[in-house]
């Protein structure tokens, strides 16, 4: 081994439209932050990144540009996210210039050739040796601890803030799999959308996502007015400040077309199980990860639909990146498909 490769790090990096985590070699996830950048006006000053940025959303002065550099699970600012990732891979492993880390990325299974570049180039600029390319929803079924690498079939369900990934995963690779561009987000835009239309109030995306975690449910029961939310806001006429009651079956209904297209993607995958596979299916049912599985009684809705069983995965919201984590403890043992030196 070169004498520059000694102590580099392996480390595995899954930039989320809402957060992004890390994951260095033998100690784990290092990094959990929200995906934001905040600059100053439009001289591209940058103020804070992930947590630190967060925080100041609300309470800063109006000169300054929120910017979120993922949307739909893909880079959408290069630059900031460029930023973004260098921030973060340093706060895990550094900064001194010799450390060019080896990363294994998760990427959503559908993206064009310009996004999958935009990641690969942010991990070169920042000094990556060798850069080796998963697909998230394989990431996530090894993170959940599926026998990913046996002769079974495992069916898994991504559902995190900009896209859903639907995958049958066996013998170390995805047999069939489908990405759909609707996840969280979509869940909070539904909320917002429902609140201007119905109560002609404007909320900003907390505002909706809150309202989400006090009250979605996917099966909430029919004529439960005792569940309310006080949501603030602007009179989308007037632009004054505005305060309206939200009741939990609302909001449920106001979901469930965003949940419909879920269960579409998840059908879609179903739908095409060679039969050597379906028996195991069947046996082990279907395993929910990311940060939306904890909408309650999502696996209620998915078991119900399609009569499987369905269970949410331990740190739901992690498997990703302790599967891709999994990967980079391994590296060496990665073939060299999907694999690029720099
Ligand atoms: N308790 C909860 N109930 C409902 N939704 C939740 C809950 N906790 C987190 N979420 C949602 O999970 C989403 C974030 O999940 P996650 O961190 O897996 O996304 P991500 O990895 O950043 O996005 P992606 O992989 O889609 O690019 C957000 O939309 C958030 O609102
Ligand atoms: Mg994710």
């Amino acid at each position: 081994m070169a004498l520059f490769q000694l102590g580099t790090p392996d480390i595995a990096v899954d930039i989320g439209t809402n957060n992004t985590r890390i994951y260095v070699k033998n100690r784990g996830i290092v990094v959990n932050e929200p995906s934001v950048v905040i600059v100053r006006g439009e001289s591209k000053e940058i103020i804070a990144v992930g947590d630190s940025a967060e925080e100041l959303i609300g309470r800063s002065p109006g000169n300054i540009r929120i910017v979120h550099p993922l949307r739909d699970g893909v880079i959408v600012d290069y630059e900031m996210a460029q930023i973004m990732i260098h921030y973060f891979v340093s706060k895990a492993i550094g900064t001194r210039h010799f450390m060019r880390p080896r990363v294994v990325v998760t990427m959503p299974s559908k993206v064009s050739k310009v996004e999958h570049s935009a990641v690969i180039n942010a991990l070169e600029k920042i000094g990556s040796r060798q850069i080796f390319v998963v697909e998230q929803a394989f990431a996530a079924a090894l993170g959940t601890g599926l026998s990913v690498y046996e002769p079974q079939g495992n069916f898994v369900v991504d559902i995190g803030g900009g896209t859903t990934e639907v995958a049958l995963v066996s013998m170390g690779g995805i047999v069939l799999s489908h990405s759909i561009r609707v996840a969280g987000k979509k869940i909070d835009e539904a909320i917002s959308g429902y609140l201007k239309k119905q109560h002609g109030i404007l909320v900003t995306d907390r505002v909706a996502e809150q309202l989400k975690f006090d009250l979605a449910d996917v099966c909430a029961p029919e004529g439960d007015l005792e569940h309310l939310a006080v949501v603030r806001g602007r009179d989308i006429a007037t632009g004054m400040p505005l305060t309206v009651d939200v009741n939990m079956v609302k909001v449920t209904e106001a979901i469930q077309d965003t949940l419909k297209e879920i269960l579409g993607a998840i059908k879609w995958v179903l739908g095409r199980i060679p039969p050597e596979l379906a028996a195991d299916i069947l046996q082990n049912g279907i395993f929910l990860t990311g940060g939306s599985a904890a909408l309650p009684n999502l696996d209620t809705m998915i078991a119900a639909e399609f009569g499987v069983p369905v269970s949410v995965a331990r740190d739901a919201g992690e498997c990703t990146t302790l599967g891709a984590g999994y990967m980079a403890d391994h590296f060496d043992m990665l073939g060299n498909m999907n694999r690029k030196e720099s």
